[in-house]
């Protein structure tokens, strides 16, 4: 995979331009020598916007468990299929929380290529992926693109945002890629979900992965990972668990799978190995 081009300065001392928007919130507070998912994460897919601390996070995780950097790459190139997969069914509005660090082929940008008024609404609390946000607002001139600073765990502050830029009385996607893990009570990660579905209209869409307890190797360095101090820690779930979270929506197939199966793109090599990342698309009745 390429490597993925930094999009600002990552220095706290040099926080890239912010919009209007951006410069209403709060200034951010960066913690460099602590790791934090949205930088791990940004230095397993190969990008540079990441810190010491991130960096040997990750080495650490991938010395136990190499398939790591699989799991990364993976589960972002699904969210691209998922978000291409929806625009072409008609979808317009996004709601991407735990957004991550601008990449290649952000959500605005897949949606646009297929329908260029695409509106998009991104909600992470990295302070750093707000000092890049502005890699995230380049929307086209029919559509528009938004950032929220906050916690998933407030999905009515997230609402009330995001219905700055998205009319929440019309379809929207929800997407919840990659970030429950994040929450560690189970029952309050559904509870979010179910709150946050509950106030999108029919014909709304969820989308999701997360990390599976199904490789013994991933598990353990997750463990490892979780005893690291300041670091917020991730629980891998089961299938069954993550296919909880679209209880009383309609799942599209082939289901909750790992992401390597979910709608794969045809390519000359076959059929990519499973990763311990399992992923899903519902339909809201
Ligand atoms: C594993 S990354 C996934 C990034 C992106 N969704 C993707 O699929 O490539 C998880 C993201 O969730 C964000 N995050 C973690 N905990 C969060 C919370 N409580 N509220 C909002 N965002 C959070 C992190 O900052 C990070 O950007």
């Amino acid at each position: 995979m390429a490597d993925i081009p930094s999009t600002a300065s990552p220095s706290p001392e040099e926080p890239a331009r912010t919009s209007e928007r951006t410069s209403r919130m709060t200034p951010p507070q960066l913690n460099t020598n602590v790791p934090h998912s949205a930088r791990i994460w940004n230095y397993l897919l190969g990008g540079k916007d990441n810190y010491l601390a991130d960096r040997q996070a990750g080495d650490r995780i991938r010395q136990v468990f190499p398939g790591m950097v699989d799991i990364a790459r993976h589960s972002r190139y699904m969210l691209a299929r998922t978000v291409r997969f929806l625009a072409e069914a008609g979808v317009r509005q996004f709601l991407d929380i735990g957004t991550g660090l601008p990449t290649v082929d952000n959500t605005h940008q897949v949606a646009q290529r297929v329908a260029a008024e695409s509106r998009v609404v991104y909600v992470d609390n990295d302070p750093l992926v707000l000092v890049h946000a502005q890699a995230l607002l380049t929307s086209t001139p029919q559509g528009a693109t938004d950032y929220i600073e906050a916690d998933v765990r407030d999905p009515g502050l997230i609402l009330r945002e995001a219905a700055r830029t998205l009319d929440l009385t019309r379809p929207t996607a929800l997407m919840l890629m990659g970030i429950l893990g994040l929450v560690t009570d189970y029952d309050e990660a559904r509870s979010i979900v179910n709150r946050l579905m509950a106030a999108l209209p029919s014909g709304s869409y969820l989308a999701l992965y997360d990390g599976t307890d199904t490789d013994p190797a991933y598990v353990e360095a997750l463990r490892r990972h979780n005893e690291g101090p300041g670091v917020v820690p991730y629980t891998p779930r089961s299938p069954e668990r993550i296919a909880g979270y679209f209880d009383g929506l309609t799942l599209l197939e082939p289901g909750v799978v790992p992401v390597t199966r979910w709608r794969p793109d045809p390519n000359p090599w076959g059929a990519a190995p499973e990763v311990a990342c399992a992923g899903g698309v519902a339909r809201r009745p």
